[in-house]
């Protein structure tokens, strides 16, 4: 048998085909646009999504029998608002997770209903980037079109149900949408009530690893697929990623370096950050995880060395720093180049280089931007230690994760040793994994995550290079709070 987990990520789609024994037979991926309408907006269009899936599952098919093929699993970009109409067009381009328009809701929301009772009901508070801050927008700035929304759905439910027809979410990506109450794992009817929203715009909840249905008959004799194959609820891709690095049950950690970078720490129970810094949201393996999230992390590597050097070439542009500049850098980034969610939840915060002198040179540009993106991953490791857990060890996975030069960085930074994994896939292979358990490959997600994912190496810290790091983070740490006040100003 063959299973097909689909990443759906902000810049691309990626497709990948696994047999049995979870050895993956290809790998495809397909490239969309990615709109910044406004300062501080993002969008995509659904349409291209699903032409990205239609046209890689073509490719990644070819030359395979796919009648073999008994299940599909999709982790996608969180958070994103995908709304149709009764007719099924869809409405507007699709919201994101790091789109920063919805500040005047987010605070009316925080303030107004209140954190306490935001807390009670969904055990989160709100972020810009989530998705009922984006609706609110919606009733206060598009009203008709927020009349004509028949059907609320998140960016992988949207493939789901061009898959399926069957309106479906599970709970680990329902989780971020500021609606669900994650205690209890049903749609919080306080907050449907503030958005205005009833049950039956809603998506029906699964488990991340149940089936919600086959596909359309007429999707499966297009693709050479049988009408059998099931489609599982999938996950968001933070929590696929997560059951593709074996961060499941209690106490794992994966960190995720993609566009966005998170820390995700996974538990058999469901439990709260008291300050909310920290996401509360389920898990796709039927438990609970808390979560930080960064909104640009190998995207401000990509944004430096793609829009500002003008080359792709990243691991040149690492090639010119020296180890013995490791932990000293007079040059530091705040990565805030969409704002920031985790931990200190300002839309209006922004990138900015401090500290440069007539020797700055490049690399020590490109290397206070990587070492950026660790501290700040670390303010929000430091949230969780505060909350008593203990982490003595985390995977490591996402696009960055593959600079030798960025894991020596993160492991120093955080002082603990980060595993990386043989199956480095991020999310498609978690996807593909829960369409395993959909199908009855294995009886869990935990069972599948014991026999599939093995560490293939370690970065280990080292103690006089973490001790350096440790005095550059309280310089870092520094630099956000006074800059805070300037940032509103100056746009
Ligand atoms: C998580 C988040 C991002 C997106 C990226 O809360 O917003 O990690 O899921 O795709």
């Amino acid at each position: 048998m063959l299973y097909i987990g689909i990443d759906l990520g902000t810049s691309a789609v990626k497709l990948l085909l696994v047999n049995d024994e979870g050895a993956i037979r290809r790998t495809v991926s397909r490239e969309y646009p990615l709109a910044f309408p406004h300062p501080g907006w993002s969008e995509q269009e659904p349409a291209d999504w699903w032409n990205g899936c239609l046209d890689g599952l073509r490719e990644l098919l070819d030359g395979f029998d796919a009648k073999e093929v008994a299940g599909i699993g999709v982790g996608g970009q969180m958070h994103g608002l995908v709304v149709l109409d009764a007719q099924d067009a869809v409405i507007r381009p699709a919201i994101l997770w790091n789109d920063g328009r919805t500040g005047e809701e987010t605070d009316w929301l925080n303030t107004v209903i209140g954190r306490e009772r935001l807390s009670e009901y969904t055990a989160n508070i709100a972020f810009a980037g989530f998705t009922a801050p984006k609706i609110l927008w919606m009733r206060n700035k598009e009203p008709e079109n927020y009349a004509r929304i028949a059907k609320i759905m998140l960016p992988k439910d949207y493939i789901n149900y061009m898959l399926t027809g069957v309106h479906a979410c599970d709970y680990s990506d329902a989780s971020g949408m500021l609606l669900l109450d994650v205690k209890d794992k049903r749609w919080s009817p306080e907050m449907l009530e503030i958005c205005g929203v009833t049950e039956a715009q809603m998506p029906r909840l699964f488990e991340s690893y149940e089936v919600i249905g086959t596909l359309r008959p007429e999707i499966a004799a297009a693709l050479g697929l049988s009408p059998d194959v099931r489609v599982v609820a999938g996950a968001g891709d933070n929590a696929a990623a997560a059951v593709g690095t074996g961060t499941v049950g209690e106490g794992g950690c994966n960190i995720s370096l993609g566009t966005s970078g998170t820390i995700f720490i996974s538990s058999k129970k469901f439990g709260v950050d008291p300050n909310n810094a920290l996401h509360a949201f389920a898990h796709a393996d039927g438990g609970w995880h808390l979560m930080g999230c960064m909104l640009s992390a190998a995207s401000c590597n990509k944004w430096l060395c793609e829009d500002i050097l003008h080359t792709a070439d990243y691991g040149a542009e690492q090639a010119d720093i020296q180890p013995e500049a490791l932990g000293s850098n007079h040059v530091f980034f705040l990565p805030y180049l969409m704002g920031e969610r985790s931990p200190i939840n300002d839309v209006n915060a922004r990138g900015a280089f401090v500290g440069m002198t007539m020797d700055t040179s490049r690399a020590d540009m490109v290397q206070a931007v990587l070492e950026g993106v660790a501290f700040a991953i670390r303010d929000s490791f430091e949230v969780a230690r505060s909350l008593g857990l203990d982490i003595p060890r985390s995977k490591l996975c996402g696009g960055g994760s593959k600079s030798p030069l960025w894991r020596t960085i993160f492991a120093n930074v955080l002082g603990i040793p980060l595993d990386l994994v043989k199956t480095e896939q991020g999310p498609g292979y978690g996807g593909a994994m829960l369409a395993m358990v959909g199908c009855g490959r294995y009886g869990t997600v935990a069972e599948a995550a014991d026999a599939l994912v093995e560490v293939a190496d370690t970065v280990t810290p080292d103690p006089a290079l973490t001790a350096r790091y440790e005095e550059q983070y309280r310089k870092f740490r520094r630099i956000y709070p006074a800059m805070k006040e300037l940032f509103p100003a100056i746009q």
